[in-house]
C-alpha cells in the first residue's frame, strides 16, 4: 500500500529521517508530507512510533478527473471497501490547477459515489472516517486516514485541551538541537511542559502513541496480531536512566494538568518542576546542558519586558548551554554567525526557531 504522511511546515527532512530509521523507504517528500510504500504491519508501525506526523493516509485511488462523471467512476471503484464500510464519512477536499474546482460539488459527488461503493454491505458506525481528496492538474487522489485523530494529540492527554506548541513541533525542535538524552536539559519557559515531557519520551524511547486508538483498529483487514508484535518490540526497546529534565514557568497554574499528563507518561519522576522568575535565575548546570524553549512573544508582555528576557536567553547560550528558542518574536542573536535559524509554523503562527551551532 501506498502512505501519505503529513507533517507540519518545513519538517518534511526530519520526518523523512524518521521513517527511514523505522526501516522505511520515503519515495518522495513535499513541503508538508512524503510517501511511502509498505505493507499493513509498516502502516502501523508508523502511526505507533512516529514523534513527526501529523497523520498517516492510505491511497484509496489514482486517476484523471476532468469532469464529474470522471470522479464520480473513479471513487466508486476505489477500494474503500477493502478497509471499511462506514457510511459515516467526511471528506475533506483541495482542488488546484484543475477543471474541477468547485468545493462543495466535488464533496457531494464523490460522498455519493463513495456511499454506491459499499452499497450492497454498508454499515452505520458512530465515529466518522475522515477521507481527503487532492485534485491537482486534474489527477485526483483519494486517501484514506488511518490514524483518526492527529497523531500530535498525544496518548498521556486524557482531557480534550492542546498544548501552546504542538507536541510534534516540541519533539522536531529536541531532534534539530541534537540533544543528547544523557545531558541536562531545561525549559524556563514550560507552561504546560510539552517540552519536557516530549524530552522525557525521546529519551526513555517510550513510543508517542501507547495507549491510544487508530482509526485502522476498525479496518475489516486489521492485522491484531501484528499490532500486538509492534507493541510488545517497542516496550522491551524503552531505556532507563537518571535523567535531569528541568520545567520552570513563574506562573504554576498549568502544574496540575501537566503533572497529570507526565503520570499519564510515566514520566512524572524525571520532570523537576520549579515556579521561577527567568529574568532572576541564575542557570547554574554543566557546560554540556541543553535549553530548549518557547519563550514569551507578544501577545502577553510588554515589548521592553520581552527584549531583556531574548537577551539574557542569547547571553546565556553564548557563556555555555546548547538548544535553542522558538519564538515568533522579532529578535536575532547578536552573533548570528553561531545559530542555525528555521522558519516553521506552531499553529498558524509563522515562527524562527534558532539553534546553538555545535
Ligand atoms: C509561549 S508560553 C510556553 C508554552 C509551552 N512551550 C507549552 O507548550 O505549554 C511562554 C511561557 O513563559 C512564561 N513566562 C513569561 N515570563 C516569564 C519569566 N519572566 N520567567 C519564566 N517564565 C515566564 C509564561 O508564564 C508562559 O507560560
Amino acid at each position: 500500500m501506498r502512505l501519505l504522511i503529513t507533517c507540519p511546515y518545513w519538517l518534511w527532512s526530519l520526518l523523512a529521517h524518521e521513517i527511514k530509521r523505522l526501516g522505511f523507504n520515503p519515495d518522495s517528500t513535499f513541503q508538508t508530507g512524503t510517501f511511502v510504500t509498505c505493507d499493513m504491519k509498516g502502516m502501523m508501525k508508523i502511526n505507533y512510533h512516529s514523534r513527526l506526523a501529523n497523520k498517516v493516509y492510505i491511497q484509496l485511488t489514482e486517476w484523471n478527473a476532468m469532469d464529474f462523471d470522471e470522479l464520480f467512476n473513479l471513487v466508486k471503484t476505489c477500494n474503500y471497501s477493502q478497509y471499511l464500510s462506514n457510511t459515516n464519512i467526511s471528506i475533506k477536499v483541495e482542488s488546484k490547477n484543475s477543471k474541477l474546482s468547485s468545493i462543495r460539488a466535488i464533496q457531494s459527488v464523490s460522498h455519493k459515489a463513495l456511499l454506491e461503493s459499499i452499497s450492497r454491505f454498508w454499515t452505520d458506525e458512530k465515529h466518522v472516517n475522515d477521507l481527503l481528496l487532492i485534485i491537482d492538474y486534474d489527477i485526483a487522489k483519494l486517501y484514506l486516514n488511518t490514524s483518526w485523530a492527529a497523531l500530535y494529540q498525544r496518548w498521556y492527554k486524557k482531557d480534550i485541551w492542546e498544548a501552546p506548541l504542538k507536541e510534534n513541533l516540541a519533539a522536531a525542535l529536541l531532534i534539530l538541537s541534537w540533544w543528547k538524552f544523557k545531558s541536562p536539559i531545561i525549559d524556563p519557559f514550560c507552561w504546560s511542559w510539552t517540552i519536557a515531557i516530549e524530552a522525557a519520551l525521546m529519551a526513555k524511547n517510550i513510543a508517542p502513541w501507547t495507549w491510544r486508538r487508530f482509526n485502522f483498529e476498525y479496518f475489516k483487514n486489521y492485522e491484531h496480531w501484528n499490532f500486538t508484535i509492534i507493541k510488545e518490540e517497542a516496550k522491551k526497546q524503552e531505556f532507563s536512566w537518571n535523567y535531569t529534565i528541568n520545567a520552570y514557568d513563574i506562573e504554576s497554574n498549568m502544574i496540575s494538568i501537566a503533572k497529570s499528563n507526565a503520570n499519564n507518561a510515566w514520566i512524572l519522576d524525571i520532570i523537576n518542576f520549579k515556579e521561577s522568575d527567568f529574568l532572576k535565575t541564575s542557570f547554574d548546570f554543566p557546560w554540556d546542558s541543553w535549553i530548549v524553549c518557547n519563550p514569551p512573544y507578544w501577545k502577553r508582555l510588554r515589548d521592553d519586558k520581552l527584549f531583556l528576557i531574548y537577551e539574557k536567553l542569547d547571553k546565556i547560550y553564548t557563556n555555555s548551554f546548547y538548544g535553542g528558542w522558538i519564538s515568533s518574536y522579532n529578535y536575532t542573536p547578536r552573533n548570528s554567525s553561531n545559530w542555525n535559524k528555521k522558519k516553521l509554523y506552531n499553529w498558524a503562527d509563522e515562527c524562527t526557531f534558532y539553534w546553538r551551532k555545535h
